[in-house]
């Protein structure tokens, strides 16, 4: 049996509790024994002090916890509590798309040292599996360009609005109703930042060294109206927030912006609170991974997953996921390119 700590237990955190806790029986058959969740690290305990902690050390010093999953979010704590998790030679799994995009070159680096895994599958694209599939079908491959959707927010919101001629307020307030966009601050979604630090994620990983989120040239939807989608459908096009990395003559090029995209590209046909994204290797061509971006479940089971990875695998899972750490860049990585997709 293997005894794991889930830290944060908010929609994520929760929702991974009850992957396990409901496919129980199929994950330990895959993982070779049991994954049973020891402790759940939250701010305030109000129930269950044998389960639930408010101390990380409780966690730290507990020679029977292995393995933990990160899902508290931001990277304040979770710097901390993940880099004293993996140093202490527990595998770490995490959904946590900043610290990775922030950090990721470091931590891989550290559980390398350690022998042991830090797997991030659910940092991008919720239960669509892709981060998986590129460092293990894809391999052989070197990746030559990444693009798609990665936010779903702003997707439900440009669906909406393209369908429903909703304007971009009115839009927000029905992703904010949903539970999609945050309530207080909406800005990480619309303008960008979300999609920017996952964007930095598969340039980093396809092109093998840290790519920063503050050289990547970014912007979100805010602005945009209706009569922009309806100008974009009469010329054959659909709006739609591209995260996009390409290796170019002169070196990686990677952005986020508004584009439009031809309603015969399979991205153009992804709605709502869907991802899509393609990879294009030099061997295999394009390959299109499509899938739900965001939702308790969704990501809990990329999440899950990697348990079920690091269990069988430890530390050889990073074979094949690992990229270097490089400077910042003093400017931004841009692209000199029309606002235009074209496959
Ligand atoms: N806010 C994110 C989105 C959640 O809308 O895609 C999943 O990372």
């Amino acid at each position: 049996m293997i005894n794991i700590a889930i830290l944060g237990f908010g929609t994520v955190g929760s929702g991974v509790y009850a992957v396990l806790q409901k496919n129980a029986g199929l994950i330990a058959r895959r993982a070779g024994q049991e994954i049973r969740v020891k402790r759940v690290l939250v701010l305030e305990v109000t129930e269950n002090p044998e389960l639930f902690t408010s101390s990380i050390d409780d966690i730290l010093n507990d020679p029977e916890i292995t393995m933990a999953a990160e899902a508290i979010g931001g990277v304040k704590a979770a710097y901390p509590y993940v880099k004293a998790l993996l140093a202490s030679g527990r595998s770490v799994v995490t959904s946590n798309k900043e610290l990775v995009a922030t950090h990721g070159a470091e931590l891989l680096a550290l559980a390398k040292e350690k022998g042991v895994a830090f797997l991030f599958e659910a940092s991008v694209g919720g239960g669509m599996p892709l981060i998986t599939p590129m460092c293990q079908s894809l391999l052989a491959n070197q990746v030559e360009e990444v693009y798609g959707i990665v936010n779903g927010t702003t997707n439900y919101m440009l669906t909406r609005m393209s369908r429903e001629n909703m304007d971009f307020a009115a839009a927000l307030r029905e992703a904010q109703q949903l539970g999609y966009a945050e309530t207080k601050d909406p800005s990480d979604d619309v303008d960008g930042p979300d999609a920017c630090r996952k964007i930095a994620i598969l340039a980093s990983l396809a092109f093998g060294k840290q790519v920063h989120t503050q050289n990547i040239p970014t912007r979100g939807i805010r602005g945009l109206e209706p009569f922009d989608l309806r100008a974009a459908a009469r010329l054959g096009c659909a709006v739609k927030l591209i995260a996009w990395a390409r290796q170019t003559e002169t070196g990686p090029a990677v952005g986020v912006e508004p584009m439009l995209v031809p309603l015969e590209n399979q991205l153009a046909g992804v709605e709502d609170v869907f991802n899509g994204v393609l990879v294009r290797g030099d061997m295999v061509g394009n390959v299109f991974f499509y899938g739900r971006g965001a939702g308790k479940l969704p990501t809990a089971s990329a999440i899950a997953a990697d348990l079920v990875l690091a269990a069988q695998q430890g530390a050889a899972v990073h074979n094949s996921i690992f990229w270097e750490p490089s400077p910042a860049l003093p400017a931004p990585l841009t692209s000199g390119e029309p606002a235009t997709y074209y496959v």
